[in-house]
């Protein structure tokens, strides 16, 4: 079973290792992780995120619907122009257990390359949500959050929210 780990738990904050074999074992922990995802009606999901110090990540397409499976997923153009989106994240809980959400500025559109479970290589241009959540999802395999991103003032509310929980 895979466990989620939450904000002030160190693996969160390190650097992931690219994935070598796209094996049974990967497949099955991809199965889990969208699993995991859906039952915490989250849109997006990274391995560190349930223990896994390796670069892949999962998303659900709020819009569409559509399921991706990022292997070793990288970013290779950013736009230049930025927007603000409100984020969360699933390993950043306040009180009540759900996610504490923050206005995040990013580029508001990526280029992505990324291998699918399949072995298949893929490119892609996203951008609205989507490229909002293929960043906020590949920030987590440098040992990145969103938080990280926001004022010390700003971070200071959600820090407060998320040691409430914490109680
Ligand atoms: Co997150």
């Amino acid at each position: 079973m895979l466990e989620m780990r939450l904000c002030g738990d160190p693996i969160l904050r390190e650097m992931c290792a690219p994935v070598e074999d796209i094996d049974g074992e990967l497949q099955r922990v991809l199965y889990e992780m969208v699993k995991i995802m859906e039952d915490q009606k989250g849109v997006g999901l990274a391995a560190p995120q349930v223990g896994i110090l390796k670069r892949f990540i999962v998303i659900r397409n709020p819009e569409t619907g559509e399921l991706f499976k990022l292997i070793n997923p990288k970013i290779t153009s950013k736009s230049e122009g930025k927007i603000i989106l409100e984020e969360g994240c699933l390993s950043v809980l306040g009180p009540d257990d759900l996610p504490v959400f923050a206005d995040v500025a990013r580029p508001s559109a990526v280029t992505v390359e990324w291998t699918d479970e399949n072995k298949k290589p893929h490119t892609a241009e996203f951008s609205g949500n989507m490229a909002r959540i293929v960043q906020h999802e590949t920030d987590h395999l440098d040992g990145i959050l969103f938080i990280d991103y926001l004022s010390s003032v700003k971070r200071e509310m959600v820090m407060r929210k998320v040691k409430k929980r914490k109680g």
